[in-house]
């Protein structure tokens, strides 16, 4: 067959689904592999009832085929749909989402239900997963049960367990089958151990997805091959207290990397050896052995949960996620492989979807924040499989952070402006941010003419709408306590350079807030500097050097004439860089009541108005949580 029709039929979830008899697909969008394990559970599940389910990634189906689901005889679709930044969807589901737009198709035959994952913070909650919800409706679809709604920000597991758990019995109903009962453990994947005899160079050492891609590097750079980077300078931000805020300089010499002041830049961290060797030492594995894991379903279109072979050792410090809290469902994985009783019925308990195992989960795993090192540590008879466990434990993703350079002034390298992550937990153990410690690890080597590099990070860069204004005259309003100060600090250094090229630029005033000035008034001398040439105009609210918080929502009020003259009189363009949380809430809430009180508008002209302001990308916002 000609190569498209190879492609055609690899497309088909509907081919799939015909030829190994499957009635349930699901789909996911999903970034940071949240949506996609969900999707994974739900197929598996499937089984209970004694239906078949396939995961699907919409990126690789053909989407109209929806129009064919009918032809399934008691068939659904189930989306996991997660939500990013301002209500978009992810990468994976962007052609499928314009597909839904601008369709004119016909759903009447087609069985569907949806669970939304998204964050309570942000402003578009689970915007994806509504519109998909009501959008296949309108195309004739008929919706099974009604959406489930995940929010990361509380409990995005308990949201998924609970919803399903109510799901499950409405399909049962609707097809007319019943739970076979048992609540069977069923592994996706079996174990291959590989003897000596396996060439060094055809096992996996880390790499992203291409075996070698590290040592034979091939541009273009993306999130499947990823730059090999070498850090050429390291420190710490902050001069004094006990927490660091790290500045880190990345070389992308020859990377043909292109970047702008505003993008990220995405780390693919590794896991601390420590929790590892504690892993092997935990399990009595030798951690240099080699396996692979191979699916069991030969139509999945995904052979391995990661590069294999590859060895444990490199599976658990490269491939998956140790250091957060498990969800629900490994527990009662990991209950099997335990002899104690009492540590059974515990594994078993928090496992089980009842109000007494959600308390104990919320307890034991959450609140007292477990990974599962600790698990492990703690139970002392529960002993499970290691390639069992890497099969349930989620994929390690990568970090991002707002690049806090500009092009302009550094073609040839990216900064990022990390907090370090260390603090103890209600147990007494010290968690290490993965990311950021992994960086504070590296030993960075300045780069020398004639020297070879060494390349240690593997990065990429991820483009965001988080822009400067394209006329350099407009003023711009920056706000950004703490590392939101990053892609500030590239804007910065952007105008300061378009300024000494003798171009006209405009105002350019940034809020920065720290707790106290001593300590954590990061890149202060800079700042001066650009104070002092004339670039900037600098305000600082301390929230610790005095008795009274001050936080930057604070100096905006106090200056809510200046700031509505530079927005509402000079068309300013406003940034919000940060934590999520609260403080861009709360900025928001200042900015609309600066727009009531200085522009004269009523309550709800002073919202649409600064609706308006996002709308025409006059009111920017990159924060994460
Ligand atoms: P992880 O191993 O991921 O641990 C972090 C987790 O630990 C938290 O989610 C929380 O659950 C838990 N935790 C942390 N502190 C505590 C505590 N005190 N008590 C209990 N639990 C706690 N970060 C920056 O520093 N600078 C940036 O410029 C930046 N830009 C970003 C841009 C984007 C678009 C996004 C999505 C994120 C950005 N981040 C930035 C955050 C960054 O990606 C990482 O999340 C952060 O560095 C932590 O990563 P880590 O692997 O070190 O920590
Ligand atoms: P705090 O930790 O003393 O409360 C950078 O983290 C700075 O942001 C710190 O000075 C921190 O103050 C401050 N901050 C915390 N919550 C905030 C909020 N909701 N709005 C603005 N700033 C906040």
């Amino acid at each position: 067959s000609t190569p498209s029709t190879t492609r055609q039929s690899d497309n088909s979830f509907i081919n799939k689904m015909k030829s190994s008899g499957r009635n349930i697909v699901v789909f996911y969008g999903s970034q940071t592999g949240t949506a996609e394990e969900f999707a994974g559970r739900l197929a598996k599940e499937a089984q209970r009832y004694g239906m078949k389910g396939m995961v699907a990634d919409p990126e690789e189906c053909s989407m109209e085929e929806l129009t064919q689901l009918g032809d399934i005889e008691n068939s659904l679709a189930i989306f996991c749909m997660a939500t990013y930044g301002e209500g978009d969807p992810t990468d994976n589901a962007q052609e499928f989402y314009e597909w839904l737009q601008q369709g004119d198709c016909e759903l009447s035959g087609l069985n569907y239900a949806v669970f939304a994952l998204g964050n309570k913070t942000y402003e578009h909650y689970n915007a994806m997963g509504k519109y998909i919800d009501a959008r296949l409706e309108e195309l004739g679809g008929s919706r099974v049960f009604e959406m489930g709604m995940g929010d990361d920000d509380s409990n995005i597991e308990e949201d998924f367990i609970t919803w399903k758990d109510r799901f499950w019995p409405m399909v049962c109903e609707k097809f007319g089958v019943e739970a076979s009962g048992e609540d069977v453990s069923i592994r996706q994947y079996r174990l291959v151990s590989h003897d000596d005899t396996l060439a060094p160079e055809k096992v996996y050492t880390g790499e992203v997805a291409r075996l070698h891609s590290y040592k034979t590097q091939r541009p273009p750079f993306d999130p499947k091959n990823p730059f090999m980077s070498q850090m050429t300078l390291q420190k710490d931000l902050h001069k004094g207290g006990d927490r660091s805020c790290l500045h880190v300089e990345m070389d992308i010499t020859n990377s043909k990397m292109r970047y702008d002041a505003g993008d990220h830049i995405a780390v693919y961290p590794k896991n601390d050896s420590a929790l590892v060797d504690k892993i092997g030492e935990i399990l009595g594995v030798d951690l240099d052995s080699v396996f692979s894991l191979v699916n069991l379903d030969e139509d999945s279109s995904k052979k391995h949960p990661f590069p294999c072979p590859c060895s444990y050792r490199t599976a658990l410090s490269y491939y998956v996620d140790i250091t957060s809290n498990p969800r629900t469902h490994i527990f009662k994985e990991l209950a099997e492989y335990t002899t104690d009783e009492k540590e059974k019925e515990m594994l078993k308990l928090i496992g089980a979807n009842t109000p007494e195992g959600k308390e104990k989960y919320n307890k034991w795993v959450s609140v007292d924040n477990r990974n599962i090192v600790h698990i492990l540590d703690d139970l002392k008879s529960c002993k499970p499989a290691l390639d069992h466990l890497c099969e349930l434990l989620p994929r390690i993703q990568c970090r991002y952070y707002s690049i806090s350079s500009s092009p302009k002034v550094y073609p040839n390298s990216i900064h990022i402006t990390a907090a370090l992550v260390k603090y103890e937990t209600p147990t007494g153990r010290i968690n290490k941010g993965v990311a950021t410690n992994y960086l504070q690890g590296i030993v960075p080597r300045p780069l020398v003419e004639g020297e070879e590099k060494s390349p240690v990070v593997p990065v990429f860069v991820r483009k965001s709408q988080f822009r400067l204004p394209t006329r350099p005259q407009t003023p711009i309003i920056m706000i950004g306590p703490g590392t939101g100060l990053a892609p500030f600090r590239g804007f910065i250094q952007e105008r300061a350079y378009m300024k000494d090229e003798g171009k006209p630029v405009g105002e350019s005033i940034l809020f920065f807030g720290c707790r106290k000035k001593a300590e954590d008034f990061i890149y202060q001398e800079e700042l001066d500097e650009y104070v002092n040439k004339g670039v900037l105009t600098m305000h600082v609210a301390y929230s610790r050097d005095q008795e009274k918080k001050v936080y930057v929502q604070h100096l905006l009020m106090d200056r809510a004439k200046e700031v509505w003259r530079l927005i509402g009189v000079e068309n300013a363009h406003l940034y919000v860089c940060g934590d999520a949380k609260q403080m861009a809430r709360d900025v928001h809430d200042v900015i609309e009541k600066i727009v009531r009180d200085e522009g004269g508008l009523a309550e709800a002209e002073a919202s649409a108005y600064v609706k308006r302001m996002e709308a025409q990308k006059r009111y920017s916002a990159d924060v994460w949580s």
